[in-house]
Parts: C-alpha cells; structure tokens; sequence
C-alpha cells in the first residue's frame, strides 16, 4: 500500500487485494476527501463472499442465465382461468364475491416495484413520474395511486402499499410522494423500501467497473430484490400489523395493472393458491414475453431468451401455441409464503445480462460503448413461483389490463404512442359499456382515481351521452 492509499481502511485494502480488485483504487491519489468517502462507502457494503459469486458466473461464459428449474421439453402451459369467462371451474361471480369480500376485509396489500433504471425509454429518473393520461397528462404514480384511491373508496378498506425504490429513484420517488401528500394515500398505509445495488462487472475479466474516478458502476438488482428489500425494511411485519394476509405485487410501467382486481383475488383466495399470476395469451412465437409453464405439479416463469425457437413456435391442435400463457408481472402472493421465501437465503437465483455500461478506462476518460461490455445481475420476483406448492394462473385480455410502457417513441412496441391509444381504447370500451359514445379521432381518459368500471360512469354520464372534444371523464 502506497502512502497515497493511507486512507483506505486496512480491512477493506485486505479485501480488495485478496478479490484482486486494487484496481478501483486507480484514481484514489486524485481524490479530494468527499470523493474517497463517496467509494469506501461503496465499498463498505460489497460483500466480498457474494462478489465471488458474481465474479464466477460473470466469467463463466456458459452459464449466461439462471438455470431454467424445470424440463421444459416436458412442460406444458398450465391450466388458466380466465376473467369472466363462464366456462371456468370456478364461476366469475363466485371469484368477484369472494374477492370483494377480501377487499372489504382489510386482508389484501399491495407492493409497488418501482426501482428500475428505465434504461431503455431513456429515463433519468423514476418511470412513475413519465406523463402517460392522455388528456390530462398523468404521470404513471398518479394514474396507479389513483386506481388504489378508488379501490379503498369502494371497499372502504386501507389497502396498505409497499414501494420499492433503488438507488436510481429513491430521491425521487420521496420527493414525488411529499409534494404530492402521498399521491392523495394514507402516509400511515404507505410503506418506502429500497432494494439493494449490486456491482456491474467488466464482461472480460470479472472486475469491478468505475463510472467516475470516486464511482462504482452499480445497477439495482432486479425487481427481485423486492424480497431481502421488503423484508429487511420491516416491511413484511409492517404488512402484518396492518392484518395483510395477501400481497399483491405490480410493476410501475402499466398503467392498466389490475392487481386488485376482484375477480383476480377471488380466484386466488378460492383455489388456495400461495401464488396467482395474471397472463395473457401469447399469440406469435416472437412476442418478447416470459411465459408460464408447468411440469410435474411445479410452475415457473420462463424468459423468452430460455425457450428455443422450436418450442416458441410449436402449437396445439386448437392453434394456440403450447407455451401460451405470458406473464405481465402481476401477482399475488400469501403474505405466509413470502414469509417463508423471505426466511430463505437461497430463494431467488441472479440472472445475468450483457449491457453496454459507460465506464472509465485506463486513463481515466469515460468511455460509452456502443457494445455490451459489461455484465448486470439481476434476481426476479418471478423465481419465486417454483417455491409455491399451489399456483393459480389467470388469463386476462391484454387489453383490459396490460400497457407496458417500455421503449422511446417510434419504437415497434411498448412505446409511449401504444400506451396512450391503450389507454384511449380501455376508456372508449368502458365507455361504451355504459351507453356512451366518442366521435372519432377523440382522445378520452378515465379519472383512474373515481373510475373503476363503467358503473362509475354511469353515475355521472346519462346513456346516449356523445362525446365530441377531448376530456377526462371524472366519476362522483
Ligand atoms: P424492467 O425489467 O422493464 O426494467 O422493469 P426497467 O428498469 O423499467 O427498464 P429497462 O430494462 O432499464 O429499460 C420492470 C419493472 O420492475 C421494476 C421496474 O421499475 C418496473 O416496474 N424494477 C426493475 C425494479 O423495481 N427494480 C429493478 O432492479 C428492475
């Protein structure tokens, strides 16, 4: 150690040079006070027995992904009930009385994961605060808070949320929630966590990535850190406090998530699952979605990378293709199984992704490759569903309850331009549902936080109502 590495705290030095890591200290001589303090606090929170890990796998050039658990030329989509759909062994009237009862029991939460970078629509900070009400130009935090307002409006229960944050939009997401006093919620039924960073590491040799002389290239941990997050941050004891048996979880890049639906929780609840999903069918084998398959009473979620052309294309005698049923990340879960799966240590697998990170070089310049140079880990909620010893699936049409919201404008799909006609489309269907019609060409929003279905609707617009300017249709 140099007189110029004085600084760095023995144990740390010891770490570092036994992981071979040194080299994040390049620049340490060329560092004022502020910056040293800045990357030993980085520093200070890796561990080192973890970073071994990482470091193996990122190395291991043929293990790019979690393994797939489950053979998947023997699995078949599972068996999916579908919404309103009489034909289910389980009738939808049951399911909505059943999960109305829920609601109206203070039984159900909901966690809201919210830490992604948003890389690919380019976002600087959280994806919540992005503008998707296509006439009133909601953010996407106003139209999902709003959405659970209504919900505890009808069922008059608190539905307690969790929000998950990371170093990408922790700041933000705070501010959002003071300026805004809780996006009109109960702060008391508001919970903010913040998931955990793990380092980006250089594709080539496995070692720690600087994106400025006092900074480690890190990325939030995928929306599968929500687990460790949640349960570290007391959330799950905060959930039980408040009398949460069941957990909804939903992502903050739909404005059409339906995670409390009532038919949803319904199904959930009857059938005694640990873990229900929503899906949608999968109709081309190129759709870029995860899918739900089964094997041997075990369910997962599969990446559409893992599954061969082959078995993406293949189809059944009824013309749907075998491995139909794709996920949209909205789930929920027992509170008793995250309980469990939270006990575990070993519960969610890292996945591996190859991404051009800017970083510095040798030199010192930041460098932005136009090339994946480095390797991400990510866990995902969805490595949970193997765990559960029952799984529900429900198909839902993509249109009632899945925009994902993606990729920049002009892109071939999930961009800004498709989430505001889906949610122009959503509004002239609930619309019609209710005896009103919109001339052509007009955009028309509902007030996610007083309109739920088109008895709201009806509340406020006579039948035969015919719209002809653009406006946001507000219930009472
Ligand atoms: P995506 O996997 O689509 O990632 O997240 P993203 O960050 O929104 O976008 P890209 O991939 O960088 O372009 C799906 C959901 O999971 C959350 C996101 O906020 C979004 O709600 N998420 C993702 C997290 O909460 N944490 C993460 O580490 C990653």
């Amino acid at each position: 150690m140099t007189d110029a590495h004085a600084a760095v705290p023995p144990p740390l030095a010891t770490a570092l040079a036994h992981a071979g890591q040194e080299a994040v200290l390049r620049f340490w001589p060329t560092l004022d006070a502020a910056g040293r303090a800045r990357l030993l606090g980085q520093l200070a929170v890796i561990d080192w027995h973890e970073f071994e890990t990482l470091r193996r796998l990122a190395l291991a050039r043929d293990a790019d992904h979690a393994p797939t658990p489950l053979d998947l030329s023997a699995a078949s989509t599972p068996p999916c009930l579908r919404l309103r759909d009489a034909a289910n062994p389980l009738p939808p009237a049951t399911a909505i009385a059943a999960g109305e009862r829920l609601l109206a029991s203070g039984l159900v939460g909901a966690i809201l994961v919210a830490g992604g970078q948003g890389t690919r629509l380019g976002c600087t900070g959280p994806k919540g605060l992005v503008r998707v009400g296509p006439v009133s130009r909601a953010s996407l935090f106003d139209v999902l808070f709003g959405r659970l307002r209504a919900i505890q409006r009808r069922f008059g229960k608190h539905v307690p949320l969790a929000i998950m944050t990371s170093s990408a939009t922790d700041a933000d997401t705070r501010r959002f929630l003071r300026d805004s006093a809780h996006g009109g919620l109960d702060p008391d039924f508001v919970h903010v966590f913040r998931q955990h960073d793990l380092p980006t590491l250089d594709a080539r040799f496995g070692t720690l990535l600087l994106d400025a002389p006092d900074h480690l290239a890190m990325a939030p941990d995928g929306h599968g850190g929500m687990l460790v997050a949640l349960h570290e941050s007391g959330g799950l004891d905060w959930f039980g406090r408040h009398g949460v048996k069941h957990l909804a979880s939903f992502q903050v890049d739909n404005p059409l998530a339906l995670p409390l639906d009532r038919e949803f929780l319904g199904y959930h609840l009857l059938s005694k699952a640990d873990f229900t999903t929503q899906v949608v069918l999968k109709r081309e084998p190129g759709e870029r979605v995860g899918i739900v398959v089964a094997q041997a009473g075990r369910h997962a979620v599969v990446e559409y990378s893992d599954l061969s052309p082959a078995l993406a294309a293949e189809r059944r005698p009824d013309g749907r293709l075998r491995f139909h049923a794709g996920s949209i990340a909205v789930h929920c879960f027992t509170k008793a199984f995250l309980d469990r799966a939270a006990a575990r240590t070993d519960s969610l697998p890292l996945h591996l992704a190859h991404k051009a990170v800017p970083c510095l070089d040798d030199t010192g310049t930041l460098v932005r490759p136009a090339a994946p140079n480095a390797i991400k880990f990510e866990r995902f909620i969805f490595d949970l569903m193997p765990l559960a010893d029952r799984v529900t699936v429900v198909e839902i049409e993509a249109r009632d309850g899945f925009a994902p919201l993606k990729n920049p404008a002009g892109s071939a799909a999930d961009a800004p331009e498709h989430v505001h006609a889906a949610l122009v489309d959503h509004a002239r269907r609930l619309l019609a549902e209710a005896g009103v019609t919109v001339a052509d060409g007009i955009d028309v929003e509902l007030d996610a936080a007083t309109i739920l279905d088109a008895s709201d609707i009806a509340a406020v617009l006579p039948r035969g109502t015919h719209i002809t300017v653009p406006q946001v249709i507000r219930g009472a």
